[in-house]
């Protein structure tokens, strides 16, 4: 099998290997860098053991491979030696007895500084909810949480997240500005379960996308239709055909602003099916609209909240229009590191692209000349679209050696 250069930096200091594509980064940095703090347990996602950070994130590097990570900066269990929070972390644990057989201690260790820094000083549900990612086969939970509870306690949150890239919309149209959900009152973000308020369509300024911002990810997308922009308006005022076009989305119930539905997602060994509510807002005199939502997955206890905010403005071409699209989501509880991985936002990235496809395809004008149709219902393909995530990634690889 072809052999791939990557050149990772890990604890401040670069290594340049020759990889297979298929191996993970736990194994480079357990097998050829040496580092054994990171932990294997299930080697498919669910346990959090391997968890390290990359690029400043939380994430598996059992599920991360080390093609995805070439240029990354990494930090293992080993790295944190002058890290103040991660000093406390493991006097805490220590002293409320963390862990037995101390196998998830590197992962938990982890994850644990993650919440300390995102979440400041939180409530015991709240830490449970953010640990859920990490299994600890000793049980040892008590301990753990008591630990992280006195190292939050007295802290605010930080900002910590690098921004996430997002892809820069078509100059001729100003892309949209969403306003911070939760810092719209003046409150921090936390991880609270709660919906983001939704802030009066009308009162949103409208400028460039904003980036990540405490676990919140954007992903922006351009999409131009052959019909006028007052037609793809009406057009869009059909939820539950809009809805269709997003993959594992299904509208149950509309009333006035106000919607319930489901998002179902599969990811690797992952099943979700998040049930919740919404409202739909729309400003028929600027062309804009917001869509927003927060779910609970009964099965994993994750909670995710998100937003659709799209604007019709008139297209390059004469009856065309072109619907800038933004789509913010973030997800706590047991999912919430899978949604911070580089990979998983390939991943969204690709449905928000079928998203906009689909939607493109239902706006388009019909050859009776028919106005334009809510979209068929369509089936999401995971796997297939998780397999071209990937392999879009290893063939970037190989063309820019
Ligand atoms: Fe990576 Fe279990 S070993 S999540
Ligand atoms: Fe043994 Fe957590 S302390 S697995």
């Amino acid at each position: 099998m072809n052999r791939v250069p990557v050149t990772i930096t890990v604890n401040g200091q670069p290594f340049t290997a020759s990889v297979e594509p298929r191996q993970h980064l736990a194994d480079f940095l357990r097998e050829t860098v040496g580092l054994t703090g990171t932990h294997l347990g299930c080697e498919q996602g669910v346990c959090g053991a391997c968890t390290v950070e990359i690029d400043g994130r939380p994430q598996r590097s059992c599920i991360a491979f080390a093609v995805a990570c070439d240029g990354s900066t990494v930090r293992t269990v080993e790295g944190f030696d002058d890290d103040p929070t991660m000093s406390e972390l493991r006097e805490a644990f220590s002293t409320h007895h963390g862990l037995q057989c101390g196998f998830c201690t590197p992962g938990m260790l982890i994850t644990s500084r993650d919440i300390v820094r995102r979440c400041g000083e939180t409530d015991e549900r709240t830490i449970r909810e953010e640990l859920s990612g990490n299994l600890c086969r000793c049980t040892g939970y008590m301990g753990i949480v008591a630990a992280v509870g006195s190292v939050c306690r007295g802290k605010t949150p930080e900002v910590e997240a690098p921004p996430v890239a997002t892809p820069v919309p078509a100059a001729a149209t100003a892309p949209i500005r969403l306003p911070e959900p939760a810092m719209a009152a003046g409150a921090p973000v936390r991880p609270s379960m709660a919906p983001a308020p939704a802030p009066s369509v009308a009162a949103t300024p409208l400028a460039s996308a904003a980036g990540d911002s405490a676990g919140w990810t954007a992903i922006d997308q351009t999409i131009t239709v052959a019909a006028a922009p007052a037609t793809v308006w009406d057009a869009l005022g059909d939820v539950r055909g809009v809805a269709a076009c997003l993959p594992g989305a299904e509208v149950e119930k509309l009333e006035g602003e106000s919607l319930t539905g489901r998002m179902s997602v599969r990811f690797g060994p992952i099943k979700a099916r998040f049930a919740g509510e919404g409202t739909v807002r729309r400003d028929e005199s600027a062309h804009t609209g917001r869509v927003t939502g927060a779910g609970r997955d009964s099965g994993s206890g994750s909670q995710a909240a998100g937003e659709v905010v799209y604007r019709v403005v008139e297209g390059e071409r004469p009856d065309s229009a072109t619907v800038v699209v933004t789509i913010r989501y973030r997800l706590t509880g047991t999912l919430a590191q899978f949604s911070r991985g580089a990979l998983v936002q390939d991943f969204v990235r690709r449905m928000a692209e079928t998203f906009a496809s689909n939607l493109s395809a239902s706006l388009a004008p019909r050859a009776d000349g028919a106005p334009p149709q809510a979209a068929k219902p369509v089936e999401m393909n995971v796997l297939a679209m998780l397999v071209s995530v990937l392999a879009g990634r290893i063939k970037r690889l190989f063309t820019s050696a």
